[in-house]
C-alpha cells in the first residue's frame, strides 16, 4: 500500500495540466470525495497498528502534495487565463482617430505679416486691450471733439479715469514710444473693438497689425519702399499706389492699395473693378504725436501704417461672411488645418 501510495506522489509531482478541464480532473482523481486521497484515509483502519504511524505519515505527505499540486496549477491557469482575455493586437483595426488642430484664419494671416516684417527688422509688440483715452486718442493727437471717442464708435467702460477698449492698436505705438527712443521699428497686433453694429461686412472685434518706423531721416519714400516689400511678400503683387487720405496721427496720410489685375470676374469682384484692391492705411507720424511721446520731433522723422486683418483674411480664404471669423464653429475651422 505505501509503494502504491509513493507512486502516486511521483506521479503528482509530474501532472501537467493546460486548462480548467484537467485541472477539474487532477481535483477528482487525488482530492475528490470518491478520490485517492479519500481511499487511502478508509483503508487506515486496516492497516496493522505497527505500521499506522508511518502510513499516517505518507499520508499526509500524499495530502499535502495533491493540495499543493492542486494550488499551483491552479494558480498557473488563472494567470495564463488572465493572458488570453487581454487584447490581442489586430494590425487590421482602424488605428484611434488623431484630430489634428488648426490655425484660426486670422493667426495665419497676423503670423504671415509678422514673419514677412521680422524678416526686415521689425520688432513684436503687444499691449493692453483696454485703454485710457491718453493712449487710444489723445497722444495720437485726436482733437478733443473727434466723432471717434463718439459713444457709437468705441466701447468705454465705466471707471475712475476714462477708459474704453482701444479703437485701433495705434495706440502701441504711443505705449511704445514713451518707453523707448528711436530707432524703433515695431509691429503691433492685435484685437481692437468699436460699437458698430454686427453684418457680414463689419464686426464690432476684428485685428488689426499697426507699424511703426522711427529714426533719424526716416522719409515717405522709405515708407513707400517697406510697403512695396509686403506687398511682394504678402499678395506677390509688385504695384502698390498711395493715395492721398487723413489720419489725425500722420501727416501727409496715405490709403495704400495693391494693384491685383481685372484678368478674372474674382478678380473683378474682390476690386470693385478698378484692379486696385485697398490693403491699408499709413503715413508719416505727426511731429506732434512724437512731441506727445516724449520723442523730439526736431531730430526724429518716422512713418506709421494699420492693416486691417479680417478683410484681407476673408480675401485670401474666401470667407463670404465676417461672422464666421467670430462664430468658431469647428465645421468652418477645420477647414484651415492644411494651412500653415
Ligand atoms: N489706426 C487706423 C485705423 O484704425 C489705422 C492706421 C492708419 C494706422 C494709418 C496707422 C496709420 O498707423 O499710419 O483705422
Amino acid at each position: 500500500m505505501l509503494d502504491k501510495i509513493k507512486k502516486h506522489l511521483q506521479d503528482i509531482e509530474n501532472t501537467i495540466v493546460t486548462d480548467a478541464k484537467e485541472l477539474e480532473v487532477f481535483r477528482v482523481n487525488y482530492l475528490g470525495s470518491k478520490g485517492l486521497l479519500k481511499g487511502f484515509f478508509n483503508e487506515f483502519k486496516n492497516i496493522p497498528n505497527e505500521h499506522k504511524k508511518e502510513f499516517g505519515k505518507t499520508l499526509n505527505d500524499f495530502k499535502k502534495s495533491a493540495q499543493g499540486k492542486f494550488d499551483e496549477l491552479q494558480q498557473k491557469i488563472q494567470s495564463s487565463g488572465v493572458k488570453k482575455e487581454s487584447p490581442q493586437l489586430d494590425l487590421t483595426l482602424p488605428g484611434y482617430p488623431v484630430n489634428v488642430g488648426s490655425r484660426h484664419p486670422v493667426s495665419i494671416i497676423i503670423n504671415e505679416m509678422n514673419d514677412i516684417f521680422s524678416k526686415i527688422g521689425f520688432i513684436i509688440k503687444e499691449s493692453f486691450e483696454i485703454e485710457d483715452d491718453w493712449h487710444n486718442f489723445s497722444a495720437l493727437n485726436f482733437p478733443e471733439e473727434h466723432p471717434a471717442r463718439d459713444m457709437q464708435d468705441t466701447f468705454f467702460i465705466e471707471s475712475k479715469i476714462k477708459q474704453a477698449l482701444r479703437t485701433h492698436t495705434s495706440s502701441v505705438q504711443v505705449r511704445v514710444m514713451e518707453n523707448e527712443q528711436p530707432p524703433i521699428r515695431i509691429i503691433a497686433p492685435g484685437r481692437v473693438f468699436r460699437n458698430e453694429a454686427i453684418s457680414a461686412r463689419s464686426h464690432c472685434i476684428f485685428h488689426q497689425v499697426e507699424g511703426l518706423y522711427i529714426d533719424k531721416n526716416v522719409s515717405f519714400a522709405d515708407m513707400k519702399q517697406t510697403l512695396l516689400y509686403f506687398a511682394k511678400e504678402f499678395f506677390g503683387k509688385a504695384k502698390i499706389r498711395l493715395r492721398p487720405s487723413y489720419f489725425p496721427f500722420t501727416e501727409p496720410s496715405a490709403e495704400m492699395d495693391v494693384y491685383w489685375g481685372l484678368e478674372t470676374e474674382v478678380d473683378h469682384k474682390i476690386t470693385k473693378g478698378t484692379g486696385w484692391l485697398e490693403v491699408l492705411g499709413c503715413g508719416m507720424v505727426d511731429p506732434n504725436v512724437l512731441d506727445n511721446c516724449g520723442i523730439d520731433s526736431k531730430i526724429y522723422s518716422g512713418y506709421a501704417f494699420g492693416i486691417g486683418v479680417e478683410r484681407i483674411a476673408m480675401q485670401r480664404f474666401n470667407i463670404p461672411d465676417i461672422r464666421m471669423i467670430f462664430e468658431n464653429d469647428v465645421r468652418f475651422l477645420k477647414q484651415f488645418t492644411q494651412v500653415v
